[in-house]
């Protein structure tokens, strides 16, 4: 534990205020190479990862912030044994069914609309989706430590979702996504194998990083 004394504006006042110890985990270097190991694939080995592992992605989503600590994140998580998988892969549209499939592990995150903390009034939390997105990346960051691979889609009907599972009104299905170990590729149709890779470009930081006005660069 470490205490800081802060100067108020009239008198001295000895504050004491817990911080988190400066532990430096993980290098520079090392959290680049983590960012720069991850990716989407399609390809992916169709075995079972332990119970354990996917407790710690999900634990290491669980870190990151939201908008006034809600943590308006749920998930259904299903595997190829699971009874229901087949009704959450007819949810997809059909060029993510084509590949989805090689992976073990189907889910969807799901962003709850409405604040938990006012009973009084249903009020709604415009950051709900932002900050199921920040979850996804802590887990997938997590999963990528331990050599598995998330890979997230849009195309599926939410309405499907929301029906077959019967999923209450003040929760939206956000992604969906696959967890897996990377495949050989033997898995994938020439056209997805053409597509494979794991370089995605990404756009310069001047295209969307602006100082004083919009579209000055920083
Ligand atoms: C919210 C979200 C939705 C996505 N939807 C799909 C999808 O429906 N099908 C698909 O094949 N990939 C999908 N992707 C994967 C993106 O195309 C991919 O993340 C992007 O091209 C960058 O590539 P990278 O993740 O390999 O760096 C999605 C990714 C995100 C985060």
């Amino acid at each position: 534990m470490m205490f800081s004394v802060f100067l108020s504006k009239n008198l001295l006042k000895m504050e004491l205020v817990e911080t988190k110890e400066e532990t430096k985990l993980l290098t520079k270097k090392q959290f680049e190479e983590l960012q720069e190991k991850r990716w989407s694939p399609r390809t992916f080995k169709d075995e079972e990862i332990s119970h354990d592992k996917i407790l710690q992605i999900f634990d290491a989503g669980r870190k990151v912030p939201s908008s006034y600590n809600e943590q308006p994140w749920y998930f259904l998580l299903l595997s190829k044994d699971d009874e229901n998988y087949q009704k959450l892969f007819g949810c997809m549209v059909e060029f993510n069914q084509s590949w989805a499939g090689n992976a073990h592990y189907l889910a969807v995150s799901f962003g709850k609309k409405y604040f938990s903390r006012d009973k009084s009034e249903k009020k709604p939390n415009r950051h709900y989706m932002h900050d199921v997105g920040a979850f996804m990346y802590g887990a997938t960051l997590m999963a990528t430590t331990m050599d598995l691979y998330i890979h997230q889609m849009a195309g599926f009907s939410p309405k499907k979702i929301t029906e077959k599972f019967s999923i209450p009104s003040d929760y939206e299905p956000i992604s969906m996504f696959v967890i897996g170990e990377l495949g050989d590729g033997t898995d994938l149709t020439p056209e997805l194998t053409e597509k494979e890779s794991p370089y995605s470009p990404r756009k310069p930081l001047n295209d969307f990083l602006f100082s004083n006005e919009w579209k000055n660069p920083f």
